[in-house]
């Protein structure tokens, strides 16, 4: 979603904006700008193509002091005419992230004012809002922040002022900004990937905060007006962790980097024999043993990975469990129960309504709450009381995979952890679990080895309108997360259904047209899910069927088998996403979309 560059240094800042823009491609967008001051003038360069369609308009565009931005559209069609930034009257220029909930207002009384609009969009509200401001002779920071204290909504912003060339000011609320602190030059960006390449010296802006950043000093004051000093950090996150390596694209890279991400999620237990309540977090271990049920708050695929626990967290801890979707949970009317674990699962760590969940879930009454993320310094991180990084490392293509791996991880460590603490964990239990975990890296880098056979199989979908995905108990919401990895990146209509229903509705779409993808695992499930099986072939569908060994499922006419290499027991849907993640790859592959920025989607959904 919307993505924000900015800087003010000595030396032209063009190739940063540019570089920064590319990025944050991965976070979705449909048009870019920027604007720099050039030649006592606000040079303004926007495009609806990719960034690299920018770079190519800007060849002659150079100066000092810079913003510019990736829009996802949310108000007004994707154009040039609305891509930021936007400006006023040739004096300021506002690149905006979030969404101004109260601009039709703002737009009467600034029309009425005599403001021209230009665009259809609510940030240019913004603009002429603090061009009204400073006219009268307020500082650009002051103009900012008496603008700032009438919009409704959420924002991330960069203003610059032609008048005023050696100052940056910047201002948060909802939704992600930083400051990059460099030596003589200092940058602004909605996430730390973007400002690798100047600095790795950041400093991440709380709530409310607004901050004027100069060339060489930089002052940042809370939402009352106060000044307050906040730590420079050092990112972890190295340049080459961003960057693609020899892989054609980041999913496929990202897929690949699922072993070791799972190591790394797993470092906390990797030399134990006993699993603790404190990998969530000091206070652990007090919250665990006063709760008496989980409540799972989260958005696409995190709230697949949910789904998956709560199979795992009542049959092995045997506590009761709920998951919901997010943006559902934060408009509905429920009964809070405060002994209820919340937890809310994201691998941005900024989804808007996840948030919103959260904060809703602890207006009502909820103290408990977890957070398993996969970015520390993110707003969810910080709100709730307990915390689980996931260690995916940066996960740039839209669709998440590697970071969905890793949560499920965490949350089979979050069901052993309250498993033991209910007394339903033997000790030869918990360490047969914990060697299974061990044991999930070369697992999941033997299922990658399938990859050519995938990518043959592949071929078969890409003229495909439709496919069905099957699966049952467990492995249903890896059969949500397969169809959805294919809608997403190939554009393909598929649907999943836990295969029990078959006959209770889609079974009247199996016809020889309709694929059906079956995770089969050898569990108890599997002779019903054969019985599901059939049902599909004696309509003339064609199966293609994930199963583990042992599954005695026959290759016939119309029957694919692709065997796994091994049966995983409860770690069995992580295994099984990786062919699913691979296929949708594949058959994205052959109908040439793009497959790490699809089209309408954005990596982390900052807006409602
Ligand atoms: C977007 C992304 C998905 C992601 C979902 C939830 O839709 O494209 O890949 O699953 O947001 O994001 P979160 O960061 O909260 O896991």
């Amino acid at each position: 979603m919307c993505g924000i560059v900015g800087a003010v240094a000595q030396r032209n800042v063009v190739p940063i904006l540019l570089e920064g823009l590319q990025r944050l491609e991965y976070r979705g967008y449909d048009s870019a700008g920027l604007v720099v001051i050039q030649d006592g003038q606000l040079q303004r360069e926007r495009s609806t193509g990719r960034v690299a369609d920018l770079r190519l308009k800007t060849t002659d565009t150079h100066g000092t002091l810079g913003i510019a931005h990736t829009r996802w559209a949310t108000h007004g069609v994707p154009s040039e005419r609305n891509a930021h930034p936007h400006l006023s009257n040739n004096l300021i220029g506002v690149v905006h992230n979030g969404i101004i909930e109260n601009y039709e207002s703002l737009r009467n009384r600034l029309s009425a004012a005599g403001y021209v609009f230009t665009s259809d969009t609510d940030t240019e509200v913004i603009v002429h809002l603090i061009h009204s401001h400073y006219k009268n002779g307020t500082c650009l920071l002051d103009a900012t922040r008496a603008s700032l204290t009438e919009l409704i909504g959420a924002y991330a912003l960069g203003v610059i002022a032609l008048d005023n060339p050696d100052q940056l000011i910047c201002a948060r609320r909802g939704s992600p900004l930083l400051m990059g602190v460099g030596v003589g030059e200092h940058f602004i960006a909605s996430d730390v990937s973007a400002l690798l390449p100047v600095t790795n010296r950041v400093i991440y802006l709380e709530e409310g905060d607004v901050a004027e950043i100069n060339r060489d000093s930089y002052r940042i004051f809370d939402v009352s007006g106060t000044e307050l000093t906040r730590p420079v950090q050092v990112s972890k996150i190295s340049n080459e962790s961003v960057s693609l390596g020899n892989y054609r694209h980041y999913m496929q890279k990202e897929i690949h980097e699922q072993p070791q991400a799972i190591a790394d999620t797993l470092e906390s237990v990797c030399n134990s024999t006993s699993i603790i309540p404190g990998v969530f977090g000091a206070e652990a271990a007090a919250v665990f043993s006063d709760i008496n049920s989980i409540l799972i708050l989260a958005c696409g695929t995190s709230y697949h990975a949910g789904l998956v626990a709560r199979y795992w967290l009542e049959e092995i801890a045997g506590i009761p469990c709920t998951v919901e979707i997010a943006s559902e949970y934060r408009y509905r009317t429920s009964v809070p129960n405060p002994k209820a674990l919340v937890v809310v699962l994201s691998q941005s760590g900024e989804t808007a309504d996840t948030q919103a969940a959260l904060n809703f879930a602890m207006s009502m009454g909820h103290i408990h709450t977890l957070a398993i993320c996969n970015v520390a310094e993110s707003a969810l991180v910080r709100l709730a009381k307990l915390r689980f990084l996931t260690r995916a490392g940066p996960e740039i293509g839209v669709a998440s995979t590697k970071a969905f791996t890793t949560q499920l991880v965490a949350l089979f460590l979050l069901t052993l952890v309250l498993a033991k603490q209910r007394g339903r964990l033997t000790e030869e239990k918990e360490r047969q679990h914990l060697h299974d975990l061990r044991h999930l890296p070369a697992a999941s880098q033997k299922v990658l080895d399938m990859e050519p056979l995938i990518a043959k199989l592949a071929e078969q979908f890409a003229n495909k309108q439709h496919a069905l995905f099957l699966g049952r108990g467990m492995h249903y919401p890896i059969a949500l997360e397969g169809a959805l990895k294919l809608k997403e990146i190939s554009y393909i209509h598929a649907e999943a259904y836990p295969a029990g229903e078959l006959k209770h509705g889609p079974l009247a779409l199996v016809d020889k047209d309709m694929p059906v993808i079956s995770v089969a695992p050898n569990d108890v499930l599997l002779e019903k899910l054969k019985s599901n099986l059939h049902e599909v072939r004696a309509r003339g569908g064609e199966l293609f069927v994930f199963a583990d060994a042992g599954t005695h499922i026959c290759e016939e006419d119309g029957v694919h088998i692709i065997q796994m290499p091994e049966h995983a027991g409860y770690l069995s849907p992580i295994l099984h996403t990786i062919p699913l993640q691979l296929l949708a790859y594949y058959v994205a592959l052959q109908k040439g979309t793009d497959v790490d920025k699809p089209r309408n989607l954005a990596k982390s959904v900052t807006v409602e």
